[in-house]
């Protein structure tokens, strides 16, 4: 699968945002180890700190639907400047898929591409625990 259908997908889920409070509309696609793509988008709420960020979203949906490993992620908003996913993104998308390969864009380029541990460099995770 090329980078382009990854961003079809998190162009098209952004379609579906549900962000009539903040106007700011988010699509999220990841790629599975076996090639399928979970795509999602942000859902805000009238009691605002109910919203979901549309990363979360996707990987909720993934994991209830029975994938556990992730190769990409593509993001997709309207900022001209790269938006990276927020810290608690970060840390659900550390958790469950690993060292990501990111890529982030808006609606006319890509804007930036990274690895999850670039932007999450000193996780706290299940280590820490033992
Ligand atoms: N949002 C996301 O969907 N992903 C992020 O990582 C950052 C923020 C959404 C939440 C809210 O609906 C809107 O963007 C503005 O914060």
């Amino acid at each position: 699968m090329s980078d382009s259908d990854l961003l079809r997908a998190a162009r098209e889920a952004r379609r579906r945002a549900h962000a009539p409070f903040s106007g700011f509309k988010v699509g999220a696609a990841l790629e599975t180890v076996d090639g399928t793509i979970v795509s999602g988008c942000n859902i805000e709420n009238v009691s605002f700190g109910l919203t979901m960020c549309a990363e979360r979203v996707a990987i909720f949906k993934a994991l209830s639907e029975g994938h556990r490993r992730f190769r990409r992620l593509a993001i997709v908003t309207g900022a001209a400047a790269p938006t990276p996913p927020c810290g608690a993104c970060l840390q659900v998308l550390w958790e469950f898929g690993g060292d990501l390969d990111v890529i982030l864009a808006n609606l006319r380029r890509e804007t930036g591409r990274h690895r999850l541990s670039e932007l999450l460099p000193r996780p706290f995770d299940a280590r820490f625990l033992k």
